[in-house]
């Protein structure tokens, strides 16, 4: 081969391995943190390619899944959830692998499990795999008092 198919070579295979990586294993959690015996979550989750459709959550149950990403590194996998708890109603974001990694380079498992824990005042989240109640963060308050289909 001439140095230059080598050099040809050689950044193709830069490229390739910059481009792509090992898809990763997420995982995320939600959990009824409501309290009450009557404090039933209603959950419904989906991205773009999967609905896990419609989840009833009784006080400290969980719902949980796990996805791997996409394979490209330009590519990214958004999970939405639409929340219900009585005549309360959060949709956002639940997880986006396209946000910074919170472990920065070290990205181990730990750094891609989410967990959310659903609360009479909010949304928390802590990125760990066995958070203390101090790991979790306040992210949502409850949306008014709409009724909304979930
Ligand atoms: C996901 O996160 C990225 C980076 O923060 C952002 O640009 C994007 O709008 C987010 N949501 C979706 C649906 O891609």
């Amino acid at each position: 081969m001439s140095w230059k198919t080598n050099l040809c070579l050689i950044f193709l295979a830069l490229y390739i391995h910059e481009t792509t990586s090992v898809p990763h294993q997420f995982e995320v959690h939600i959990m009824n943190g409501l309290g009450g015996p009557d404090d039933t979550l209603i959950t419904h989750c989906w991205s773009k390619d999967d609905d896990l459709g419609t989840h009833v959550l009784l006080t400290n149950q969980e719902h949980s899944w796990a996805f791997r990403d996409q394979f490209l590194k330009w590519k990214h996998t958004v999970f939405y959830c639409q929340f219900k708890w009585n005549n309360l109603y959060k949709k956002f974001e639940v997880i986006n692998t396209s946000w910074p990694n919170v472990c920065g380079k070290k990205n181990t498992a730990g750094c891609r499990t989410y967990r959310w824990w659903v609360r009479s005042n909010g949304f928390y989240l802590a990125i760990t795999d066995h958070p203390v109640a101090s790991d979790f963060v306040f992210k949502y308050p409850w949306d008014g008092t709409h009724s909304v289909n979930v």
